[in-house]
């Protein structure tokens, strides 16, 4: 095999990782599947499957990825001695190609939203018209039109491209190292405003205080794809990024950092939008579009509104760049490794696959949008299927893999090369791949697909 490249530090590799997990599943996606879920009840139970079953994952995929020093597909075969477990890979990597086509999509959006904040047409709105109805045609104007998202979802993944045509140590690590702690500026700035709004004391409540009569089974898979997708898990992702970590690194602390700045970040997402949601009487309930028609409102009457948004969605393209990266990463890898090509061709090639299929979306929500199946349109399918279906089936037949077959002594093994002898924590933790995490998902996902409702 030829040389393979490798992270060159540890904050290199937290970055590239935090970098993958945080993303459009924190900003985007997490306040508004909260927001449509109870609020509180949901978050208790994301936690809960955050430390349960994300990060047990988590270091999981990692030493997998390290052990195995090859691309998604071809690990799975090596860690489970059989060929036949590549299908599980490849399952993976077929998620995060069809993930990849809808996240370039709504990148898209957030680079338009961005582009006309900073230009300020988003808030040229003339005072005798509604901006709830303003809002509403600006983004359905967008969303139903074929040239500019596709243009702007081009731009998305172009910039993606070139960072991921470099290298690992010199485009996904450095550049990471880069736009991560800009995140963070970003982040700290914005909260800092949202503290000091009145709504504030409100949305702790809706976030904080627990209403457990809406749960359902949905609500519970949904909380813990929510959870999974957010960390990156059930794609191959960090199994790719593990590939390239080398046997100095101290995985399990790895993990550790990055559940965390994962989790925190989803959860003061929260703080960032719903302080802002509720103190101008907005529906915290609004779904996808809760960034996109809701939050223009609230910076429209917001002293100083237009450059909240900028930086806003400023924020939001960082992270989804970064998030983007690690996605065409995995496909990238296996395809150099797969075809022999040069990175540079791999990478371009994988663009010209995710544009088609990213053109397959702006169509569907767009001039296609008529073609629906059961109500939903292509992207609402795609979001749907990989985190309610293919990321928790991946997540369970790869937590069923490391348990049952690789076992934890050699799972164990892995984890101790570069870390410290594993306590009886850990070996708690490892326990959880093999008795907690294949039976609560499978009874989930068979109540969900025979549709009972608690
Ligand atoms: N974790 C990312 C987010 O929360 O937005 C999404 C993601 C990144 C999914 C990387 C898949 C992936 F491979």
């Amino acid at each position: 095999m030829k040389n393979r490249d490798t992270f060159s530090s540890q904050i290199g590799i937290v970055a590239a990782s935090a970098g993958s997990a945080i993303g459009l599943g924190n900003i985007w996606r997490f306040p508004y599947m909260a927001g449509k879920n109870g609020g509180s009840a949901f978050i208790i139970i994301y936690l809960v499957a955050i430390i349960l079953m994300g990060y047990p994952l988590v270091y999981t995929e990692f030493a997998m990825g390290r052990r195995a020093k090859t691309n998604a597909v071809d690990t799975f075969g090596i860690i489970g001695g059989k060929k036949t477990w590549n299908s599980v890979g490849f399952l993976a990597v077929l998620t995060v190609f069809l993930i990849s086509t809808f996240y370039m999509m709504i990148t898209g959006w957030v680079i338009y939203y961005f582009y006309h904040s900073l230009t300020g047409g988003l808030y040229h709105i003339s005072p005798s018209t509604d901006s709830v109805t303003y809002f509403k045609s600006v983004f359905t104007h967008m969303s139903s039109s074929m040239g500019i998202p596709l243009i702007f979802s081009m731009i998305a993944i172009y910039i993606t491209a070139l960072i991921n045509s470099i290298g690992i140590k010199e485009g996904v690590e450095k550049y990471s190292k880069i736009m991560m702690p800009v995140l963070l500026v970003l982040f700290i700035i914005l909260i800092g405003y949202s503290t000091t709004l009145p709504g504030f004391s409100q949305s702790m409540t809706f976030l904080f205080k627990p209403d457990f009569s809406v749960v359902t089974p949905a609500v519970i898979i949904g909380a813990i794809g929510q959870a999974f997708f957010s960390l990156s898990l059930g794609m191959g992702a960090l199994i790719t990024y593990g590939s390239y970590i080398s046997k100095t690194e101290n995985i399990r602390k790895i993990a550790k950092q990055v559940t965390f700045a994962d989790t925190a970040i989803a959860l003061f997402s929260g703080l960032l939008i719903f302080p802002a949601v509720f103190t101008y009487n907005l529906e915290p309930t609004a779904g996808p579009s809760l960034i996109f028609i809701s939050l223009p409102q609230v910076f429209l009457k917001m002293p100083g509104g237009r450059w909240f948004s900028v930086l806003f969605f400023l924020l939001v393209i960082v992270a989804a760049i970064t998030s983007l990266v690690s996605m065409l990463e995995i496909l990238i890898t296996y395809t150099i490794e797969k075809t022999n090509w040069t990175r540079k061709t791999s990478t371009w090639v994988i663009v010209f696959l995710t544009t088609i299929g990213g053109a397959i979306n702006i169509a569907g929500e767009g001039p296609l949008s008529f073609v629906q199946i059961g109500g939903r349109t292509i992207f609402d399918w795609l979001d749907y299927l990989t985190n309610n279906i293919t990321i928790p089936l991946v997540a369970v037949l790869t937590a069923i893999l490391a348990g049952w077959v690789w076992k934890n002594v050699h799972l164990n093994k892995e984890l101790e090369i570069g870390g410290t002898p594993s306590t009886m924590l850990d070996h708690q933790f490892n326990s959880i791949l093999k008795w907690l995490i294949p039976p609560t998902i499978i009874i989930l996902m068979i109540a969900l697909i025979l549709g009972i409702e608690a």
